[in-house]
């Protein structure tokens, strides 16, 4: 596969994530990608499985495993339904890691024990109506009422909107501080005033549930804050770099699993008299996906490498994240053209990687972003 030495271990992740995949996922995707539906009973089966706590400490109901392993199992869960991609890459990158990395020990005993177990999940909420790209613009504000804090705001566009229990929020306790001022706070999804808004209708990964969240003085006790007062930035931006390697494992994923389609498809649909894959032209198309498919996982598990040996992967990730997506992107649409009139309508799945491939360029920071994030890198 390439020239990481993989371990039996992570063969074994490999695979059983696959069989859930096909199992599990593929018998209604096209169902769950028209009707919105989130994948509930799924979702329960994947944390059950020990593949929402994936890099978290057994200590705290993980399964110990490591950052190799998790992008193996993100790629072959979203090769079959990128929907489900993005929820297990939320839970186990923004909010698992976040809260074992920097929460203390009553924080990870009451929240990370039942997220690793997947026994509920979460959410990360930092995108807000004016705080897209520019996310020290928060507006969310986190006033020190002395035991606690009083959140005003809305979020927007916040994955597992709906579906989680327990979000992680970004707000404003002190704007003449600017990013310093920020801080991180575990909500509670019955804390009085928290009021969960519109769902969206999206584009692609339709099953994921995406959604605006109102805070309308909501109280949060000064113990759900996570880290020293003004942490809450650093905070974000050291789980996003986790989070953009789990967003490049999916778009790989998507990537992969539309080349999957197409070589079956061109072993089968004839056209002039022979197989699609006699023709150069379909060779050369698929030559081209297998080369930037096979790029993008070298650069995805060399950040995980880098991650897993506590190397700064700042840009690593960003790395994996822009490449991985844009190719995403370039791959599904090839997909398309090669299935043809059949790569228009649903059935054949390509149409809907295409629409899902299209959300690893934006979120968690879009591309431009990644790019603003190497440059800041090299010219350090
Ligand atoms: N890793 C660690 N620290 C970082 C960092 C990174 N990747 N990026 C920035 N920082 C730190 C900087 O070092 C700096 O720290 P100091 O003040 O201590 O020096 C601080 O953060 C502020 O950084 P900048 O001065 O570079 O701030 P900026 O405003 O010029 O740029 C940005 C910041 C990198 C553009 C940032 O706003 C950003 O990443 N934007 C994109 C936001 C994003 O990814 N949103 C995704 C939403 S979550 C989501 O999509 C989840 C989902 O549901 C799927």
């Amino acid at each position: 596969m390439s020239y990481f030495e993989l371990s039996e271990e992570h063969y074994s992740v490999q695979v059983a994530a696959r069989e859930f995949a096909q199992k599990e996922l593929l018998p209604g995707v096209i169902e769950r990608d028209n009707s919105q539906n989130f994948p509930t009973e799924q979702i329960k089966k994947l944390g059950s499985l020990g593949f929402l706590g994936m890099m978290v400490s057994p200590r705290y109901g993980g399964s110990g495993l490591d950052t190799i392993s998790y992008v193996l199992a993100m790629e072959e869960i979203s090769k079959i339904e990128a929907a489900v991609g993005v929820v297990m890459s939320v839970n186990n990158s923004l909010v698992c890691w976040g809260l074992e990395q920097f929460g203390d020990e009553a924080q990870k005993e009451k929240y990370l024990i039942p997220l690793a177990q997947g026994t509920c999940i979460g959410a990360f909420c930092l995108s807000e109506p004016e705080a897209g790209s520019d996310a020290t613009a928060q507006k969310t504000t986190a006033i020190d009422c002395g035991d606690y804090y009083l959140l005003n705001g809305t979020k927007n566009w916040i994955s597992n909107g709906h579906s989680a229990t327990y979000y992680l929020v970004m707000a404003q306790s002190d704007s003449s501080k600017g990013h310093k001022g920020i801080n991180a706070f575990i909500v509670e999804k019955n804390m009085p005033g928290f009021v969960i808004g519109k769902k969206e209708d999206k584009m692609g990964i339709r099953s994921s549930d995406t959604h605006s969240l109102m805070f309308q003085d909501v109280k949060v006790p000064k113990s759900n804050r996570i880290g020293a007062e003004g942490f809450g930035f650093t905070f974000a931006m050291q789980t996003l770099n986790g989070g953009r390697l789990g967003i490049a494992a999916q778009a790989l994923g998507i990537a992969s699993g539309a080349l999957e389609y197409s070589l079956n498809y061109a072993k089968e649909r004839k056209a002039f008299g022979k197989t699609l894959q006699e023709h150069q032209s379909i060779q050369f198309k698929l030559a081209e996906m297998a080369t930037k498919i096979e790029a993008a996982r070298l650069l995805t598990l060399k950040a995980a490498q880098l991650k897993d040996t506590h190397k700064d992967y700042t840009q690593a990730s960003a790395m994996a994240k822009l490449f991985a997506s844009e190719i995403a992107m370039e791959v599904t649409i090839e997909a398309v053209q090669i299935h043809g009139g059949y790569g228009y309508v649903k059935d054949y799945h390509v149409e809907r990687m295409m629409r899902d491939a299209k959300i690893t360029q934006i979120y968690e920071g879009t591309s431009e972003i990644q790019k603003m994030i190497i440059a800041r890198q090299l010219l350090k």
